[in-house]
């Protein structure tokens, strides 16, 4: 597919994922979803890619959210059907075998930040800024938001930046535990791309599983996680991957992971 709102680049095995529509800062109109949706899908199939890191184009923002003047003109339909399509993006992104990592390079709002919340953690630059702006325009979150931080912080952390529309620093929300870690502007890729790097470095299938086990297992009992988590275990077993991984410990040297 041509994309017109993303920029791809692909070295090393870990792709950089840009919105590049800085005239609405990177704002999400359902072209830039249904790109985004499509770039995750050929990311996820594409056996050339380990990581991805998720950013936006420029100084000032990540995503300024859902864009407004699209939304403005929706029915109450049409907006239902908006929020499932920006809750399936999220959704595919939570549930892609690969790792994905949000690096916030300025406003994360609405929107922005329920697509950074969808990624596997969050890196941030100290300049970004975060908030659920919506009450103030007379709705809620929509794509997964109300549910995922919740799920991160807690309600009652939630509860207050979500009902306040309130924009926090990058401070706070390292502090509230939205973001991992901070960096400076110029340190913020090269720092998540090192961490991706990292990452493809391990056994594909079982970083995999393991984002499979955390993921899932969050919507499960714990008892049902413990035995999720002990068949991926044993599945694992199975692989080429297993007997490198533990073949190269007693060998003393650096093991190849092939994926399979
Ligand atoms: N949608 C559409 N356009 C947007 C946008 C958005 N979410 N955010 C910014 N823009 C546009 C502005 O309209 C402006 O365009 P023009 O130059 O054509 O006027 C351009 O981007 C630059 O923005 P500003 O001039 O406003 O820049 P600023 O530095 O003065 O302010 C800001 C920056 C505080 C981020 C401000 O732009 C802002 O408040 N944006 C809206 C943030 C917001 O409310 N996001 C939540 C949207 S609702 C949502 O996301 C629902 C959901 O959960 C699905």
């Amino acid at each position: 597919m041509e994309y017109k709102f993303l920029l791809i680049e692909t070295t090393d095995s870990i792709t950089t994922l840009t919105v590049n529509r800085r005239e609405a800062l990177n704002s999400l109109n359902s072209a830039v979803i249904a790109e985004l949706e499509c770039a995750f899908y050929e990311l996820d199939l594409d056996a050339a890619v380990k990581a991805i890191v998720l950013t936006g184009a420029g100084e000032k923002a990540f995503v300024a959210g859902a864009d407004i003047k699209e939304m403005s003109e929706l029915s109450s339909f049409e907006a239902h059907d908006f929020a499932r399509r920006g809750q399936r993006l999220v959704q595919l992104i939570n549930r892609m075998r690969k790792p994905v990592i949000a690096a916030v390079n300025g406003y994360a709002l609405g929107g922005g930040l329920e697509l950074a919340l969808a990624c596997d953690f969050i890196y941030a630059s100290e300049k970004a800024k975060f908030g659920f702006p919506e009450v103030g325009l007379g709705v809620i979150p929509g794509f997964g938001g109300t549910q995922n931080l919740a799920r991160l912080i807690g309600p009652s952390k939630a509860n207050e930046l979500v009902f306040s529309g309130r924009i926090i620093s990058a401070a706070k929300a390292h502090a509230w535990g939205i973001v991992n870690e901070l960096f400076t502007p110029e340190e913020l890729l090269p720092q998540a791309l090192k961490t991706a790097q990292e990452i493809a470095g391990k056994g594909p299938m079982a970083v995999a599983y393991a984002k499979d086990a955390i993921a899932s297992g969050l919507n499960m009992s714990k008892e049902d996680g413990f035995r999720y988590e002990a068949s991926l275990f044993g599945v694992l077993f199975a692989t080429g991957d297993q007997r490198e991984g533990m073949g190269a410990f007693l060998e003393k040297r650096t093991a190849e992971f092939k994926g399979v």
